[in-house]
């Protein structure tokens, strides 16, 4: 079971313009959705996982379109969030919140006080969030922790403590639904070693039965991390 899944949630827009619905349709029908994955993650042992919401490149699409999202995120942090802090599940929401409305900082905030000592699950959401945001926000942040320190003097595991995933295991399983096959700025340093799954499925129809293919997919991984393949999974096979 991967400790870490991290998923690009993509299609919603395409689901709804295929039932001649307006986008925002999709995103509120992919929001639905995601407290069940959540609790059946949970249930699994997963330990984290982080869903991309919103991307530092998103802020390109339709001022409607945006504010679709912002008021979704709103309302799953009111009407959501309770069930989810009562399963056990902690929020994280990782990504540059300062960019936000004040009020939705207020309620990202709030929401990850009151679940923080969950152990269930750890629910990272990123919004506003850009992989190369992130590795630059931490060198920014390194060097404010080490004033007098030169940056020949950072090293790889001092920058991975300055990311916004500080103390996370790095993702295992990067799934991204809605065929496309590409990263879009998700999580670059922390999905070095991740397992890559691209499924058609677009993202309102990615159900439990969707995301045990792809832990059964997983199992079937070989993880070398840059190692020669295992003696005794050769023989094996
Ligand atoms: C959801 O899917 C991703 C978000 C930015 C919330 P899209 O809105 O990208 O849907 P498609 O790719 O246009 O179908
Ligand atoms: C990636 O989806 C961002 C999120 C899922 C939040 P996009 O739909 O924005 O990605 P591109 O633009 O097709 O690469
Ligand atoms: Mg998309």
């Amino acid at each position: 079971m991967p400790q870490h899944i991290a998923i690009i949630m993509d299609g919603n827009g395409r689901w709804a313009q295929k039932r001649h619905m307006p986008r925002t349709v999709g995103h509120a029908k992919g929001a639905a959705g995601v407290k069940a994955l959540v609790e059946h993650c949970a249930k699994l042992g997963v330990k984290y996982l982080t869903l991309f919401a919103f991307s530092t490149e998103n802020w390109s699409r339709p001022a409607d379109e945006v504010s679709t999202l912002m008021a979704l995120f709103v309302q799953y942090l009111e009407k959501e969030m309770g069930a989810l802090a009562a399963a056990g599940v902690r929020l994280k929401v990782i990504g540059d919140v300062a960019g936000f409305a004040p009020e939705l900082q207020t309620r990202i905030r709030a929401a990850e006080k009151a679940t923080q000592h969950n152990q269930a699950i750890t629910l990272v959401v990123a919004a506003n969030y850009g992989g190369q945001w992130d590795v630059v926000q931490a060198v920014r942040n390194w060097q404010a922790a080490h004033p007098e320190a030169s940056v020949s003097q950072l090293t790889q595991a001092q920058l991975a403590q300055h990311l916004s995933t500080a103390g996370m295991p790095d993702v295992d399983l990067l799934i991204r639904t809605g065929g496309e096959q590409r990263i879009s700025n998700f999580l670059l340093w922390q999905a070095a070693y991740a397992e890559l799954y691209f499924t058609d499925a677009l993202w309102p129809e990615f159900d439990e039965a969707q995301i045990n293919q792809s832990l059964h997919w997983f199992a079937t991984r070989e993880r070398r991390f840059g190692k020669v393949t295992n003696p005794n999974l050769e023989k094996a096979l």
